[in-house]
């Protein structure tokens, strides 16, 4: 019997977090054109081989989440990523949604990629994962998120879920509101993640997912990019765990960050200032599972030259070393 609890808990040991290398092929294509890197099956692979030889990773990444090519293809060097992971201790994760379907004028969205993931599990698990993410997304905005995009979102992280714990995997819950588009304050923000929250972990519930094999990837509450009023990082860190208090379980091993467009030093930031300020007052671990703020700066420094690898790696595990330590 696979005991769900033990993974998450080793997901979120402390001092470290999750790594999302689990872009798609459309957002993995902007983040190399970004470095001038065309996107070709090999250069995505030879990112996340960088990554993964990074030499003391396992010091700071309890997980890494994939994307199914990644998983399924060897990498340059004949090696299958999921081996690597496995002899450095690093557990394996597969994002499992397959994107977004819009609706209410195009301007909102529910997440697709619920047929046939029964059986994909089947497959992945054979491949060695041992953990599953599934993002939906909100908007903030006049209305929104809906009241539908919240339920149906709602009941596809529940189903989702359900089915990944059947399964055998951890599921990461991941609801994002995407609290940096646009001019609203931070109350604003503030009430769209309780509303949203409040609506995932109610069908959770209702579904008796069970609270503690399972992981919560959240947004931090923010005030729009363009808000001409900006919080202070204590505002930051007081009501994003005001908000999760509300609404988090107990029994909820662990709450992983997503980066969500904030640079690396705001998202090591924020975290650290939370596991400041409420750390032994939690019932759950204040983690990371961060795309963008971990990866950035090292795909900057590689930039598709195999001459910079070795100073990529450097900068990469420099970011890893300082978000694990905003874990306090
Ligand atoms: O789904 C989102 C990713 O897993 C996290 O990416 O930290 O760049 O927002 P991010």
């Amino acid at each position: 019997m696979i005991d769900l609890n033990q993974i998450t808990k080793q997901l979120v040991a402390p001092k470290k977090g999750i790594l999302a290398a689990d872009e798609s092929l459309k957002t993995m294509t902007k983040r190399l054109s970004s470095i001038g890197v065309e996107s070709t099956l090999e250069n995505r692979s030879m990112w996340r081989q960088i990554m993964v030889e990074t030499e003391g990773i396992e010091n700071y990444i309890s997980g890494i989440i994939l994307y199914d090519e990644t998983l399924r293809n060897p990498l340059s060097n004949g090696k299958m990523i999921a081996d690597i992971l496995k002899e450095k201790g690093i557990l394996v994760g597969i994002k499992t949604d397959e994107g977004t379907y819009k609706f209410n004028n195009h301007e909102e969205t529910f997440t697709l990629g619920l047929d046939n993931l029964e059986k994909k599990y089947e497959e992945y698990k054979k491949m060695g994962a041992v953990f599953a993410k599934w993002r939906a997304v909100y908007k903030v905005g006049d209305d929104l998120p809906s009241k539908e995009a919240r339920v149906a979102n709602a009941i596809g992280l529940t189903q989702y879920a359900l089915i990944t714990q059947r399964a055998g995997l951890v599921p990461i819950v991941e609801p994002e509101v995407l609290v940096l588009e646009g001019d609203h304050d931070i109350e604003t923000s503030e009430e769209a993640t309780e509303e949203v929250l409040e609506d995932v972990f109610k069908w959770l519930e209702r579904f008796n997912v069970d609270f503690s094999g399972m992981l919560l990837k959240p947004n931090m509450v923010l005030a729009g990019k363009e808000s001409k009023n900006q919080p202070t990082i204590e505002e930051i860190a007081q009501k994003t765990v005001k908000v999760l208090k509300k609404t988090v379980p107990e029994e909820v091993p662990g709450i992983v960050f997503l980066s969500g467009g904030l640079s690396p030093d705001e998202a090591t930031e924020y975290l650290k200032k939370m596991n400041e300020m409420y750390k032994n007052d939690l019932p759950w671990q204040l983690s990371y599972s961060y795309g963008r703020a971990l990866q950035q700066e090292g795909l900057k420094a590689w930039s598709g030259k195999p001459e910079n690898i070795s100073q990529a790696q450097k900068v990469f595990i420099e970011r890893c070393k300082k978000v694990s330590e905003a874990r306090g």
